[in-house]
């Protein structure tokens, strides 16, 4: 374990969960919780808990809690390291620095150098004689120097090991290299060699100022045409957009959300300096809570082909759970915004966004498109679907606006409409409620994890255990009551490593809370949290034991039910094996 767990918790003693939480959500006390909006998903009713008691926070919305350092990390983007130092340091206590989040600290640390390292040494190749053909294709695609200037667009040279050299010559060493995703090994000489040769390079800067990656283009039509970083210890696809460095200063009240590198950059040059990019990858419900923490309002521009419009319709509620305004921009006479802008210009993009749509809109025109309304059936089946959508709308005027348009490219009254409407509002409710009661009734799907990996197997023990859990973080003096229960009686994995975590600590002495859980991933810290705010019973040692008596016979049945199963292989196989004349 790397930082000693009697410090973290007086780092969570000195850091009351309610105060540090206090500084970033109104909370209102209800019983024994404080309530407010969760700052890491929009919402109009509190649905964000705080327990002082227990040391926690959970969002009943999106399901994110855990400790107060669970919460630094997630607020300000921190990793775990940062987010106990900037605790320390709000405490005024000193950390211990421990050798192995040194080690990692400093890694991070050497790579974001080196990668700032790198983007410049691109960026100065492409005014070299190396650099000629890069700059050429910049230019060719429109790119004035001052672009490649903000952008810190760059050239990977048309060699082998022209950066490594560079780098290494600064003091970086190969090890490095390879961390930052810059170089690959070959597998036949055991060498290092760059991994972006002849390429524009496209810097991924975070909000913090840190190259972490990098897009690299083709200058013709080979393939892949963009190459990017794999995943590093700096750098996670899913959790950066490319440009938000700079469209986070926009001006503009709106973020334009588009597919491409070469998309972003040219909405910046021609004067939409809010434009971001999603990194080769579909957007994340992180990439959207990202967005969320810098503006209300997303401008969606996908590409005009089928992708592009499946990825619109994927986004789009996405986005919307993460609290932000959305609308849609159709692409029109152009691939992409690049394309756009350089064939037409600012004025002609700027009267697009203004006629663009907003979601509902666009979902209706996609649903119409589906239909020819010449043909009587058609036309049926698309006031029933459009009906549908309809019925999903939460305000009255709404759907009689959107209602009233359907009635009118489908030529019925809008009354007749409005009756279709009422018809499919009727009919999803009752769906709903058939599903809910469904969930209801049946408590074993209620109760399993939201984070798939951490399915429960036996949900009656998953249950005691649980339990058992919540009053040991709750009553760690009752560790004392745990004979003989040891993690392999555990029937969920995760709830048993919790268990050795709390045994390991109380033998040494020290009286674990949440805070002092290492080595738990941000969805396990969620999961853990729920369960503290899930079994509110009273703390008992009968109760204790009514949990650990669960948890034997449950593992005592698993084990003869797979001891059976395999006395019944065994005797399968001494009958197949006599059935063939052998002698067992
Ligand atoms: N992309 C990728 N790998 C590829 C192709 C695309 O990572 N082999 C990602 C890049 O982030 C790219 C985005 O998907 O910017 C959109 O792809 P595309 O529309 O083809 O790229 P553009 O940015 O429009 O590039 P260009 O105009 O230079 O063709
Ligand atoms: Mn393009």
């Amino acid at each position: 374990m790397a930082f000693p767990p009697s410090f973290l918790e007086e780092l969570a003693a000195r850091n009351p969960i309610e105060e540090v939480v206090g500084q970033y959500v109104n909370l209102r006390r209800s019983g024994s919780n404080l309530f407010g909006l969760c700052p890491f998903h929009g919402e109009k009713t509190a649905s964000f808990s705080v327990n002082p008691e227990k040391g926690i926070y959970y969002c009943f919305g999106c399901h994110k809690g855990g400790s107060v350092i669970n919460f630094q990390m997630e607020i300000e983007g921190l990793s775990y390291p940062d987010a106990v130092r900037a605790l320390a340091k709000r405490a005024g206590m000193e950390v211990p620095e421990d050798a192995q989040y040194q080690n990692r600290y400093h890694q991070q640390e050497r790579l974001w150098a080196l990668s700032k390292e790198a983007a410049r040494f691109y960026h100065t190749q492409l005014y070299s004689p190396a650099g000629e053909e890069g700059l050429a294709y910049a230019q060719k695609r429109g790119m004035p120097k001052s672009t490649l200037t903000r952008f810190g667009i760059g050239f990977a040279p048309n060699a082998w090991s022209s950066l490594c050299d560079a780098m290494m010559a600064k003091g970086y060493t190969e090890e490095e290299l390879k961390q930052s995703g810059l170089a690959s090994t070959s597998q036949k000489t055991g060498k290092v060699y760059d991994r972006f040769r002849n390429r524009l390079m496209f810097p991924i800067i975070d909000v913090r100022g840190n190259v972490i990656g990098f897009g690299g283009r083709v200058m013709d039509d080979s393939t892949p045409k963009y190459l990017n970083s794999p995943e590093t210890v700096i750098f996670n696809k899913r959790k950066n957009l490319f440009a938000l460095n700079l469209a986070k200063k926009s001006k503009l009240g709106y973020m334009i959300l588009v597919e491409g590198y070469m998309d972003a950059v040219a909405l910046h040059q021609y004067g939409f300096d809010c434009a971001v990019a999603s990194l080769g990858t579909s957007l994340t419900e992180e990439h959207a809570a990202l967005l969320s923490r810098y503006t209300e309002q997303v401008m969606l521009i996908y590409d005009g082909d089928d992708a592009g419009q499946n990825a619109t319709k994927r986004a789009i509620p996405m986005l919307e759970k993460a609290g932000l305004q959305v609308k849609v921009l159709q692409m029109r006479d152009a691939k992409d915004p690049d394309e756009f802008l350089k064939k037409f210009g600012a004025d002609r993009f700027r009267l697009l966004l203004e006629e663009s749509s907003n979601r509902v809109e666009y979902q209706l025109r996609a649903i119409q498109k589906k239909y020819d309304l010449r043909e009587d059936d058609q036309r049926i089946q698309f006031i029933g679907e459009a009906a549908e959508f309809i019925s999903t709308l939460g305000n009255a005027v709404q759907r009689e606006i959107y209602g009233g348009r359907v009635a009118e490219a489908a030529g019925i009254s809008a009354d007749s409409m409005k009756i279709e409407v009422n018809k499919a509002f009727k009919r999803r409710i009752s769906r709903e409620k058939k599903k809910q009661e469904r969930i209801d009734l049946s408590p074993a799907a209620g109760h399993q994890p939201k984070d798939r990996h951490i399915r429960y197997d036996n949900i009656k023990s998953a249950m005691a255990e649980e339990s058992l859990i919540a009053m040991l973080l709750r009553e760690p003096a009752l560790l004392s009551s745990c004979d003989g229960l040891s993690q392999e009686l555990f029937s969920s994995q995760l709830l048993g490593r919790v268990y050795e975590q709390l045994v390991q600590s109380f033998g040494q002495g020290i009286e674990v809370s949440l805070a002092s859980l290492t080595d738990f991933s941000p969805e396990e810290m969620s999961h853990i949290a729920l369960l503290l705010q899930r079994h509110d019973g009273p703390v008992s040692e009968q109760a204790l034991a009514d949990c650990i008596r669960t948890i034997r016979t449950e593992h005592q049945m698993q084990t003869t039910k797979s001891a059976k199963n395999n006395d019944d292989l065994l005797s399968f196989q001494k009958q197949l094996l006599a059935r063939k004349g052998f002698k067992t």
